[in-house]
């Protein structure tokens, strides 16, 4: 089956070349979806200013070639072109898809696509920005994979660094046992600031955290089994927070900062060697051409700090390097903050300077934006601390669980559909909004059950389970023939057909956003529709086609939202 859009773009440019010549026969049509048609071409307004004719002249010629499409066409305006598919063109499609078992969704040339999400650093609270990249990162992880891709998620941890030397002598100090116990609870911050206290006030424990960093570089035995014991704590309580979330992580994509650490030491001397790195100010530096500083000085992107020890950019030149040599990644995402744009644009920079990083390959910040409080800061406690991620999960899972109080249903299944639906909540208010926008954490708005929401989507899908269940009819043996008589059925069938093009698209463009939009119109129009059309009341083929749409509808919603990574209660 074909998007409309798609198949009406290729029939447009067919007709362009035609009426006015073959270079014309890859201009973008313009088709969108019209309130006075199904769909408006735009483009004989551009092309007539160009051609320095009339718009409507060139709609007009155009409309007289676009013969062959199942469909009419109108020019309207001062040069639209006004666009009805046939029902029965509509119909067809539908019907093609619905015994299609990738649901319209086309799997093109596999590609090796390397996605960097989650990455929450071990010496501090994982945060709600570290759950959005979780959430985004994943999501475009279910897709990739869905459209054939070949997917290597990396986890890269900030496991490595000065403050380890700290952090483990931390761990010598309280004894392991209890220090493994707060880890895992998820106390990190409470551990951390305990660290960093006596850090800064005791001047034997400063010298031995020194000394441990040395030693914890130098890969001491030792001091390499304590990191361990940390960092085992410490993973230990970020998968706690990954199966909450359902995410597909595991601890086999873990690649942390310290996977680069015996590498670092190459990557200075090769820049080096290669006349990109300099000293400055001891510190060894490139200086990519075209950033600069306030003072219009050149920016520097320092890879050893004139201590000799190595920063966060050092790590990242390698794993550019590790991802492009061994990973052979075609693509590689970087689901990361919004605040670490300049930081990458370095980096990728920097690694095209040295060769390391291909045209053929092609590397991509995904920036995340800042989730804000009300008041438009930061997200934090009231008491300004930054928020512990598995409480605020825990909340939202109950406070689903009192939005579903009146339903009768037994203490089971309210706390397993609470559990979908407050999770699924928090992650599809992270997957809604563009990921590069800011956006306001509001558990009332993320839980309600109407609006482009979760809980809407979860809504209609269950609705459609409940359609067939009262039915008794088995939804995997629904085959249609669908037919359109009713506009409401129309409008339904007609969009279901984008499905395919928009998963596409979350891929290319790494917006999940897209999805929830068109998930969103989906439920709309199925709402419409089930008010308009009686479907079990309805009788013969008027039935079939009926039951078809519902089982096209609810496919689309529950594999849009797996690929999504929302969970779908069986009823709600
Ligand atoms: N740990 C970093 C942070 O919390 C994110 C790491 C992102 N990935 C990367 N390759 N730099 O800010």
């Amino acid at each position: 089956m074909t998007d409309p859009q798609i198949m009406l773009t290729e029939r447009v440019q067919q007709a362009l070349a035609a009426a006015f010549g073959p270079e014309h026969s890859d201009a973008d049509p313009l088709i969108r979806p019209s309130q006075f048609a199904d769909f408006q071409a735009n483009v004989a307004m551009s092309l007539g200013k160009r051609l320095r004719r009339a718009p409507r002249e060139v709609a007009t010629e155009l409309a007289a070639q676009l013969v062959d499409f199942p469909g009419t066409v109108e020019v309207s305006g001062p040069g639209f072109l006004n666009i009805t598919l046939d029902d029965s063109w509509i119909a067809g499609q539908a019907q093609a898809q619905l015994g299609d078992p990738l649901n319209g969704v086309v799997q093109g040339e596999p590609q090796r696509v390397v996605i960097d999400y989650s990455a929450p650093n071990a010496a501090k609270e994982m945060h709600v920005g570290h759950l959005r990249s979780t959430v985004v990162g994943d999501a475009l992880a279910r897709t990739h994979e869905h459209l054939g891709n070949t997917v290597i998620r990396q986890n890269h941890l900030g496991d490595w660094g000065t403050p380890f030397g700290m952090l483990v002598e931390h761990l010598v100090d309280i004894g392991e046992q209890t220090a493994v116990a707060q880890l895992e609870a998820g106390q990190g911050t409470e551990y951390y600031q305990a660290a960093r206290v006596k850090f800064d006030n005791d001047e034997a424990f400063k010298a031995r955290s020194r000394s441990r960093v040395t030693t914890l570089q130098s890969e001491d035995p030792e001091t390499i089994r304590l990191w361990h014991v940390f960092m085992n704590a410490t993973i230990a309580y970020f998968d706690k927070i990954y199966a909450q979330l359902q995410v597909t992580l595991t601890d086999a994509d873990i690649a942390g900062e310290s996977k680069y650490n015996p590498w670092l030491e190459q990557v200075c001397n090769d820049l080096e060697a290669a006349g990109i790195a300099v000293i400055s100010d001891g510190a060894l530096c490139v200086f990519p051409p075209g950033f600069t500083g306030a003072d219009d000085q050149p920016l520097p992107l320092i890879i050893r700090k004139s201590d000799g020890g190595y920063g966060y950019a050092t790590t990242d030149l390698a794993a550019i390097r590790y991802r492009v040599d061994e990973l052979k990644a075609d693509r590689s995402l970087y689901v990361v903050g919004a605040d670490q744009a300049l930081h990458f644009r370095m980096v990728f920079a920097t690694a095209k300077m040295a060769g390391w990083l291909p045209d053929s390959v092609s590397f991509e910040h995904v920036q995340i934006g800042m989730v804000q409080g009300k008041d438009g800061k930061r997200f934090k406690t009231r008491s300004g601390e930054s928020v512990k991620l598995s409480s605020l999960l825990d909340e939202a899972v109950e406070r689903a669980y009192e939005k579903i109080a009146d339903k009768g249903y037994s203490p089971e299944l309210r706390a397993e559909i609470s559990e979908a639906v407050g999770i699924g909540a928090v992650k599809y208010a992270d997957l809604s909004v563009s990921h590069d926008s800011e956006y306001i954490f509001d558990f009332d708005r993320m839980i309600a059950f109407s609006g482009n929401t979760g809980g809407y989507m979860q809504y209609a899908t269950a609705r459609i389970r409940s359609i067939f269940r009262n039915g008794g009819i088995d939804v995997d043996n629904v085959n249609g023939p669908v037919l359109l008589g009713e506009p409401a059925e129309r409008a339904l069938a007609l969009h279901l057909l984008g499905f395919g093009t928009v998963v596409a698209q979350v891929a290319e463009l790494s917006e999940p956003h897209r999805l929830c939009a068109f998930l969103y119109e989906t439920a709309s129009l199925f709402s419409t529709f089930y008010e308009e059309c009686p479907v079990l009341k309805s009788e013969g083929l008027i039935k079939a086609s009926r039951l078809a749409l519902c089982a096209l509808t609810l496919r689309t919603l529950e594999t849009g939202l797996s690929l999504l990574g929302v969970p779908v209660p069986e009823r709600m």
